[in-house]
């Protein structure tokens, strides 16, 4: 079955569109990766999302606004990627949608809102599409994230070792074999934050981390940073942009005025590879298989190596799955389980009370037309 993924992540920088031809084989589930298109959000639709985004307060009339704005924007670049990657052959879309709220409260996930009106998708391409996958985890028990967390233990089973996958996105997350998995804190999501501070939004982040280069590791900022509650709280957790945005760094920085900007960001590229190097260190890593788009900062990569001396730290690509397409084709993986009637989540990950088939389901042209039901869950993903 030909699915194309999508995604964008907590960076609402751009929608990511993998396809990829999966069958089940044995035990197996077999990915054969076909290619993914990238769209950036035109400026217009991400400055109404940065606006609605915490701390900001938003109406009922703007995200229903944002709401068909982002569905469109997710439909053509799933119509894109079905023209491009998949020469108009797609069966499905699995669409993550774009998080607004992620509702988390003390320990316990009691929400979360993902936008992107699947009804364009599947009017644009014709094609059924399955979204809304976190809320039925929340339902169940579970934190509805890490959801990578099933597709990282069915693609690393059987290395040797203790393989860890890492996404670097806006928020850092973390999958380890015994299914341990959650979000050590930020990746991007700071440092972006500065990075377009201090530079009156003319950098939207910090370019091959060229300022952070340049920049010293300010201990006394840092340890503050390191004050935060959430990476001492014990796994399962969840974080995002709820809690790491502007005025969590402005708050941060208060006391701190006379900083250059490239000290303040060399410290939060230091903030974040210590939280990550810290989490992986205690899952006793062997091997880090980083992906997202962190993967690009040069210095958080330099910084995360020397503070995991002894682990190979690679980029999935080594694996067949490119680092800035790996989350959408996990997405693809997804949906492709939830058309077959499969559960989409590892409860050990998201700590739900039982595993569950995730999302909803939009028709597409031909009304709704499901592989037959009765596939045996596969145990391992095998990328082809
Ligand atoms: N060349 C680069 N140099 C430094 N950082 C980069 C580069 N390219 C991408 N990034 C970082 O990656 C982030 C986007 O990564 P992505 O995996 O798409 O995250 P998300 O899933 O949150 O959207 C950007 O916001 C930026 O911080
Ligand atoms: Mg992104």
């Amino acid at each position: 079955m030909r699915v194309i993924g999508l995604m964008s992540g907590t960076s609402y920088d751009a929608i990511d569109a993998a396809a990829a031809d999966l069958s089940l084989d044995g035990d197996g589930l077999v990915l054969k990766p076909l290619g993914m298109v990238s769209e950036a959000y035109d400026e217009e639709l991400r400055e109404a999302l940065a606006a609605a985004l915490p701390p900001g307060v938003t109406s009922a009339a703007e995200v229903c606004r944002l709401d068909t704005g982002i569905g469109q924007a997710f439909a053509a670049a799933a119509v894109r990627a079905d023209r491009e990657v998949c020469r108009g052959e797609a069966e499905l879309v699995a669409s993550h949608g774009q998080t607004v709220y992620h509702w988390a409260d003390g320990g316990e996930v009691r929400g979360t809102l993902q936008l992107g009106q699947p009804a364009w998708i599947a009017e644009a391409t014709g094609l059924p599409v399955v979204a809304d996958f976190r809320p039925r985890d929340i339902a169940a028990g579970g934190q509805g994230a890490p959801l990578v967390s099933l597709v990282d233990l069915l693609w690393l089973r059987g290395r040797p070792g203790t393989p860890v996958a890492l996404n670097l996105g806006g928020i850092a997350n973390v999958t380890a074999p015994d299914g341990t998995a959650f979000d050590t804190g930020p990746a991007c999501a700071l440092i972006d934050a500065a990075a377009r501070g201090f530079s009156g939004g003319a950098l939207a982040h910090d370019v091959d981390g060229a300022l952070a280069a340049r920049g010293t590791v300010h201990e006394p900022l840092l340890r503050r940073l390191l004050d935060e509650p959430y990476y001492a709280l014990p796994a399962p957790k969840t974080t995002g942009k709820e809690l790491f945005h502007l005025g969590y760094l402005r708050d941060a920085l208060a006391g701190f005025t006379t900083l250059r900007a490239e000290d303040v960001i060399a410290t939060l590229t230091m903030l974040t590879a210590r939280t990550v190097a810290d989490a992986v260190g205690a899952l006793n890593a062997t091997e880090v298989i980083a992906s997202g788009g962190g993967t690009r900062n040069p210095v958080l990569m330099a910084m995360l190596g020397q503070r995991l001396p002894g682990t190979a730290v690679r980029t999935s690509d080594e694996l067949g799955l490119p680092w800035n397409a790996k989350e959408a084709y996990a997405f693809a993986v997804l949906g492709f389980l939830t058309a077959h009637g499969l559960p989409g989540t590892h409860p050990a990950s998201t700590g739900a009370r039982h595993a569950r088939v995730l999302g909803s389901i939009t028709p597409g042209r031909e009304g709704l037309r499901l592989p037959p039901p009765g596939a045996r869950p596969p145990r391992r993903l095998v990328v082809a």
